[in-house]
């Protein structure tokens, strides 16, 4: 089997003795799929090499930790990584299907853009090649999220004997909001992925992608398919239990101390929605006296993407209305907002354990593996407020409470509802969450990918 994804699992950097330390990748896709493929030595990872330490790594024959994949680090270019990465892969796939566009503004599609959609195309194909170059003959390849959107037609053409499938770990836009991308790129986009079997986490997404691929195409996509990728459970409760969680949790335990916990854990993203899940904060204090000094808001957000100015602006506009609100409510030893920007999942673990309410309130998103992981994690029945627009909320709906992502009112009321709500009632409810939770195994997601990119090859064969 051979995986495809612009991000790899790991990120390398010289350990001083002459080799390398392997950090952990970030973001949703990476941390789901790594723990999945750790033990598949015959399995194949192409990726990028991201940064000085991928590109020395790759250089000094680096291919992957014990046991685990073989790894495929494709150095390219940095002029070209950018165009490929920032301009289209960051700043219009993402932003068109989180639908995040400021339209009167952005985007602009100029010659800058038109170069950048040249990178883009000659970075799939340099995918595409890498994987035509070592795959067996029939081997299965799983291509990964919107970097790598045109990666799929080229291997159709090339390697018409592999059983290839694409995975969307985002939503997608619908019909109207597509035809915001010129005429060509959003036929392209929409001819290689409907061109073989396509997933997406959840079935509205599907649709959303089967609706646009209709509008651009004129015909239907015969391969939508959706299957959601959940968290290990057994793998998720071997990490809480590592000592370096459980030290973050007794040092969390003495700094919120007998006080409520309200958790957040996200990058810093702008279809994250953190700076109105902040105001939602505030408006709880001022509407719920009651709830002033007795409640601490404890955010876990990793920077992100900062080479794109949007993302650098968002982090400072979060830094800003934290800082806002802790200068407003602060009083003696209690600080209302404890924001973390280390990336540390160790430490997002152990707030998960603490929570009694867990804030996921994406303006849109593919699934949101947080929402799965935290009640899995969580050991105090803690009440999960979802945004109705992420793909989780389709899993999750009968236990959480819905949270409008755009009316601040709305979600300060949830959260208030969640910190009053009885014992009774949240001990149901996150039953019901970990029960849903635990319904999408990593291993089910595979075997359903497996199949589909099987069936579509012994289709073709026929
Ligand atoms: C999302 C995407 C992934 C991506 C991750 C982190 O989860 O679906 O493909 O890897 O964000 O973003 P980054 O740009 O840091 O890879």
């Amino acid at each position: 089997m051979i995986v495809v994804s612009h991000r790899g699992p790991y990120r390398f950097e010289p350990d001083g003795r002459g080799g390398w330390r392997a950090h952990r990748g970030a973001g949703g896709v990476v941390s789901a799929l790594a723990p999945l493929l750790a033990g598949r030595d015959d399995a194949t990872w192409v990726a990028a090499a991201l940064g000085e330490g991928d590109r020395a790594a790759a250089a000094a024959g680096m291919t992957g930790t014990d046991g685990g994949p073989t790894l495929r680090l494709l150095d390219i270019p940095t002029g070209l990584h950018r165009m490929h990465y920032d301009v289209v892969s960051n700043a219009t796939l993402w932003f068109l299907l989180h639908g995040l566009f400021d339209l009167p503004r952005r985007p602009r599609f100029d010659r800058r853009f038109r170069e950048a959609w040249e990178a883009y195309a000659a970075v799939n194909a340099a995918f595409a090649d890498a994987v035509a170059e070592v795959a067996a003959p029939g081997e299965e390849v799983l291509v990964h999220d919107y970097h790598l959107a045109l990666v799929p037609q080229r291997l159709r053409r090339q390697r018409p004997d592999l059983a290839v499938v694409h995975f969307m770990h985002t939503p997608f836009c619908d019909e109207h909001e597509i035809r915001v991308l010129p005429v060509d790129v959003a036929a392209s986009l929409c001819a290689s992925l409907a061109g073989g079997p396509v997933g997406f986490h959840t079935e509205r997404w599907a649709t959303a992608f089967g609706r646009a691929a209709r509008a651009v195409l004129g015909g239907p996509s015969p391969g939508v398919f959706h299957a959601t990728f959940g968290p290990d459970p057994v793998v998720l409760a071997a990490e809480v239990d590592r000592p370096e969680v459980r030290a973050h949790l007794a040092r969390l335990e003495e700094e919120v101390d007998d006080r409520r916990v309200i958790v957040r854990s996200d990058r810093i993203e702008l279809s994250k929605n953190i700076v109105r899940g902040f105001l939602a904060f505030d408006t709880l204090l001022e509407d719920h006296p009651e709830w002033r000094e007795r409640v601490t808001f404890v955010a876990m957000c990793n920077p992100s993407r900062e080479s794109l100015i949007d993302y650098v602006a968002y982090r400072q506009e979060v830094e800003a209305v934290v800082a806002r609100i802790n200068d407003r409510w602060r009083r003696g030893s209690w600080t209302p907002i404890l924001f973390d920007a280390r990336d540390d999942h160790a430490r997002s673990l152990a707030a998960f354990v603490r929570a009694d309410v867990l804030l996921v309130n994406p303006v849109r998103d593919g699934l949101n593996l947080v929402a799965l992981e935290g009640p899995l994690c969580n050991r105090r029945d803690a009440v999960l407020c979802l945004s109705r627009e992420a793909g989780a909320f389709e899993l999750l709906a009968d236990g959480a409470l819905e949270v409008h992502p755009f009316d601040v009112l709305q979600t300060a009321e949830a959260l208030a509802r969640a910190l009053d709500m009885t014992p009774g009632e949240r001990a149901s409810r996150a039953a019901r969450l970990r029960a849903a939770a635990r319904g999408h195994p990593p291993e089910s997601w595979l075997a359903a990918l497996v199949e589909r990119a099987r069936r579509a090859t012994r289709a073709r064969g026929r």
